[in-house]
């Protein structure tokens, strides 16, 4: 069985207001349509995609499909002035190759389960996702409860609905003509003949309609997001030899003193032990692997560059620096005075608050390697949020 899925996506989303309609407003950094498409995707049992979208809109499209992958998405079609008209130009479009099912999907519920698509496209009949009325229901007169309405047997009609691709484009075919607005496809599809089955749907699978939907959609996102995050932790360790000099860099910040550390790049001890620290965290190796030493280009190369690569990786994971820790190991100079530049340098480099970084020192009472100042060390912890890996 082929199954296709029409994504109607040409409204203006008047009620929620906002520069560009609603479906192209970023919810968590992505569009909401991005997120109904990608949805849509994660079930295996769709075989295309296709949007209606406003004319006007293509730009705004092009954006919300640009990291997407193509094979299953078809070319998007122009939609109409109301909701029906844009269903029933899509159902045209897609018969030129006609499936033998259509999910028609509003691209304003971008919660909808892949389990609920899954359901949907795998029944012969028609179908659509509902949920039964939990609450008391009142008929209004003058702003009293006048009359209560039996909610026995009351549903809520969600999407997406799924229907025989031929039945569903003849009914919206004939329902083009004249009759008063259908509420929905299984309206449509009803007043031509056809009985429609109610699937239970998630309350999760809500339209986003006004700010408050909207606000109700960012706190799911967060609560998910705070569910499928994981945190780790990573210590990074590392020690440089003292020469003659005028100065060091510790923490990303240059300090005069009698003494250099000798080192390949600027011998940072301080910068390079919190990068390994996060390349712990994610179990990606260390400094050396991504930029090893043996390699000419990263002569004398700034030790900021490697901190930044290491929480850029914790960003492209789609993670987060939570915190770090940072202890130097000298007899001197001393860190005091320091402490507070080094920890609004190391924060600006991970991008996060200098409340989540801290930077101590101890000397080692002249004893060992480091007390007789041969050389100094650092020990650093950083502690990250990963999404869980699937
Ligand atoms: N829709 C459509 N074509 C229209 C009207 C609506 O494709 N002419 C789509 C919307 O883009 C939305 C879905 O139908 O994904 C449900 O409609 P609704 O929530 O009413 O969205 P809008 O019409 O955009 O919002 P509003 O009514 O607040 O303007
Ligand atoms: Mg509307």
């Amino acid at each position: 069985m082929r199954v296709s899925a029409l994504i109607v996506a040409a409204g203006k989303g008047e009620r929620l207001g906002g520069a560009v309609p609603k479906q192209y407003q970023l919810l968590g950094g992505q569009m909401i349509l991005t997120r109904t498409l990608n949805a849509v995707l994660a079930c295996d049992l769709i075989d295309h995609v296709i949007c209606v979208i406003h004319p006007d809109a293509r730009a705004l499209y092009d954006d919300a499909i640009a990291d997407l992958s193509p094979e299953r998405l078809r070319p998007p079609i122009d939609g109409g002035s109301d909701r029906a008209t844009s269903v029933r130009l899509g159902l045209e479009a897609l018969s030129a190759d006609p499936p033998d099912r259509v999910l028609i999907h509003d691209a304003a519920r971008p919660f909808v389960p892949a389990s609920s698509v899954a359901t949907l496209s795998a029944q012969n009949d028609a179908a659509i996702l509902a949920e039964p009325v939990v609450d008391a229901l009142w008929h209004e007169e003058d702003g009293h409860a006048e009359r209560p309405v039996p909610r026995d047997g009351l549903w809520r009609a969600q999407t997406p609905q799924a229907f025989p691709f031929d039945r569903i484009l003849a009914a919206h075919r004939a329902g083009a003509s004249g009759e008063t607005p259908a509420l929905d496809d299984a309206e449509t599809y009803r007043r031509h003949g056809g009985s429609v089955r109610l699937v239970s749907g998630s309350p999760d699978n809500f339209k986003i309609t006004t700010a408050a939907d909207m606000a109700r959609a960012e706190r799911l996102l967060r609560e998910r997001s705070e569910d499928t995050m994981e945190i780790r932790t990573g210590h990074g360790f590392d020690v440089h030899r003292w020469e003659p000099g005028d100065g060091v860099w510790l923490c990303g910040v240059r300090i005069p003193h009698d003494k250099s550390l000798q080192g390949h790049s600027d011998a940072d001890v301080g910068l390079h032990a919190l990068a390994d620290a996060l390349y712990g965290a994610l179990a990606e190796g260390d400094i050396g692997q991504h930029f090893p030493p043996s390699d000419p280009q990263w002569k004398g190369t700034e030790s900021h560059v490697f901190l930044s690569h290491a929480a850029g990786r914790v960003a492209e994971r789609g993670g987060r620096v939570v915190n770090a820790d940072l202890t130097l190991l000298c007899e001197s100079p001393k860190i005091g005075p320091h402490s507070t530049a080094m920890r609004e340098r190391v924060a600006e480099l991970l991008g996060i608050a200098s409340d989540r970084v801290s930077v101590k020192a101890t000397t080692m009472e002249r004893m060992g390697f480091i007390g007789r100042e041969e050389g100094m060390g650092c020990i650093a912890n950083a502690t990250i949020a990963l999404p869980v890996a699937e």
